[in-house]
């Protein structure tokens, strides 16, 4: 990769988001362009990768050039030899179409996975099936909504510690509560109110539909903060919403991003089939 694939490279928003040269995903990349993906990833958060035609293994593979695929929480059990691939649909249990389908939590702003202890680095959704119009994902810049907080709250923020768990995902998307099962096997963790980006070492706001309170304040004056602070990283100034195309593959970094998709299409009666890889994060320090 040259110069000349930089300048290909074409901006989506003010707030993140860009369209990358033509490359062929389904073949191990060369050092170069690895290299030119890792810092674009970096730069602009959001990588979109037009006209791609991946198999499940072909995606897994692609993604564990930039670190280990993660399981998904929820097992698929459908056999395929590739468990990390998973789908992510607007299908309700009976396979149909359903304005409130399984993955109804997506629709509410979130970070993947902020209530594990190491929550996920990045994620990668392939469109397969597209509804004819709508069905965005949006992305908030959660690192310019951190910049632009006024001087005092940024520092009134910058010891709080947020607790983050699937029981309050579950309240929050007022979805079936946990059951004492999953409770026991994904108990609560905490996590900075301000995140520092272990590889730019930017800050940044660390919210979304996971968070439980704010440790130290009452359940109530927690959840008025937290609201506000997503609706705050929310506004449109810091969000790029995709468009998708088909043979999108989007590739985002969740230590600097909230998303979620849009209920913008005929949920009930059009199908929006996408699959799905994680890889792996770390600690996050205190
Ligand atoms: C996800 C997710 C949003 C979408 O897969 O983690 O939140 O637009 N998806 O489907
Ligand atoms: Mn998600």
């Amino acid at each position: 990769m040259n110069d000349i694939s930089v300048q290909a490279m074409r901006r989506l928003s003010a707030a993140g988001g860009v369209e990358m040269p033509a490359m062929d995903l389904s073949k191990p990349l060369s050092e170069p362009e690895k290299q030119l993906v890792r810092d674009a990833f970096l730069e602009h958060h959001i990588l979109v990768f037009r006209n791609q035609k991946l198999s499940k293994e072909a995606q897994a593979a692609f993604t564990e050039q930039f670190g280990e695929l993660e399981d998904h929480v929820v097992r698929q059990h459908d056999g395929s030899k590739t468990p990390q691939v998973h789908t992510v649909s607007n299908l309700d249990a009976d396979g149909k179409p359903s304005y409130k389908p399984l993955t109804h939590g997506n629709y509410f702003w979130h970070t993947d996975k902020s209530y594990h202890a190491k929550p996920s680095l990045a994620t990668l959704l392939h469109a397969i099936e597209l509804p004819t119009e709508g069905g965005n994902t949006q992305f908030a810049n959660t690192g310019l909504a951190y910049e632009s907080l006024p001087e005092e709250r940024k520092q009134a923020f910058a010891d709080l510690k947020v607790v983050h768990s699937w029981e309050a995902n579950r309240r929050n998307t007022k979805n079936k509560p946990a059951t004492e099962e999953e409770k026991r096997e994904r108990p609560p963790v905490t996590h900075p109110l301000i995140r520092t980006h272990p590889e730019t070492g930017k800050k940044v706001l660390y919210v979304g539909i996971h968070t439980s309170h704010i440790v130290g304040k009452s359940m109530e004056e927690s959840r008025e903060l937290l609201d506000e602070l997503a609706d705050f990283c929310a506004q449109d100034e810091f969000v790029y919403s995709h468009e998708w195309q088909p043979g999108d593959l989007v590739m985002w970094d969740n230590r600097t991003t909230m998303h979620r998709a849009i209920a913008n299409y005929s949920m009930n009666a059009e199908r929006r089939i996408l699959h799905r890889t994680v890889i792996k994060g770390d600690d996050i320090p205190h």
